[in-house]
């Protein structure tokens, strides 16, 4: 069997289409426009093409973006001045700050300075409660993207068993709440977990997000399973890889997401639908 591979690209593109359609309807009504301010601190070189991803992905849904490039120096006074700014700007409805941010700055503080209606990262501790409870705000750009590409793919989830290997604030985490709240039986692995290959090998849907190419090997997944590769890894040649050994998963799984071209595209998406979903709060039409 080989997989079908599961099209982020073009899943993600009918995503911003539906965005800039809702964009347009809220101009002719006369209702503003969402905006999104973009923080990047420092030179990390892949932060900076994250950023540059997404403010383009504003211009082409009709948002207005704001950037904030500041040096690498800057003190956490002077960052959290900025969210206060931002958090005052009323024409501003999302907010986000690229992570990860240089070390003499207390990242959870920051996050948590930024209005949780703003939040469209969906990182404040507010929105992850709120996940928990079963009554969401704003949720995780990449957890809700992959929920997006499951829905979108004809995948039901309820009922299945779902691993999702990686417990991070920004993927495993939510994405296990992200699951759950979809009523799959969840487990979440890291790296203290003992027998991950057998965990794996009785997924119905894998969802790797642990930073490590090729960490999951194809062997270990069952035939027919879903699997949902987070992973976004630069090798020494330069090329890209997810966190699974992809051939040799492909040859096993029912579908797939390749990498680049699967989740990451998902995550802007999203990050889009939140921001939307944020100036829809402010300003209902
Ligand atoms: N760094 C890696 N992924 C993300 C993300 O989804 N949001 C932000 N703000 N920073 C990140």
């Amino acid at each position: 069997m080989s997989a079908q591979l599961i099209n982020g690209k073009e899943i993600s593109r009918q995503r911003l289409d539906m965005v800039a359609g809702r964009v347009a309807e809220r101009t002719a009504k006369g209702l503003h426009t969402p905006c999104l301010a973009v923080v990047l601190v420092g030179n990390d070189p892949a932060s900076a093409v994250y950023v540059r991803n997404k403010k383009i992905a504003c211009e082409k849904v009709g948002f207005r973006s704001l950037s904030y490039e500041l040096p690498a120096d800057t003190s956490q006074q002077q960052l959290l001045e900025l969210v206060d700014k931002l958090n005052a700007d009323d024409s501003v409805d999302g907010i986000l700050i690229q992570l990860p941010l240089p070390e003499q700055i207390d990242s959870q503080a920051v996050l948590e300075r930024i209005l949780p209606h703003k939040d469209v990262d969906g990182f404040h501790p507010y929105n992850v409660g709120r996940l928990a409870v079963k009554m969401p705000l704003m949720r995780p750009c990449t957890p809700k993207g992959v929920m997006t590409l499951l829905e979108t793919c004809g995948i039901d989830v309820e009922g299945k068993k779902a691993v999702v290997v990686g417990a991070s604030n920004i993927v495993g985490r939510p994405q296990l709440l992200e699951l759950l709240l979809a009523r799959a039986t969840v487990t979440i692995c890291h790296s203290k977990t003992r027998n991950l290959a057998e965990e794996v090998a009785a997924a119905d849907i894998v969802v790797a997000g642990v930073g490590i190419p090729n960490f999951i090997k194809g062997e270990w997944i069952k035939p027919g399973a879903v699997v949902i590769d987070v992973g976004i890894n630069r090798l020494p040649d330069g090329s890209l890889c997810g966190d699974v050994e992809f051939e040799a998963a492909k040859a096993r799984a029912a579908m797939i997401t390749p990498v680049p071209g699967g989740v990451g595209p998902m995550t802007i998406a999203t990050l889009l639908e939140n921001t939307l979903y944020a100036a829809e709060l402010h300003d209902p039409a």
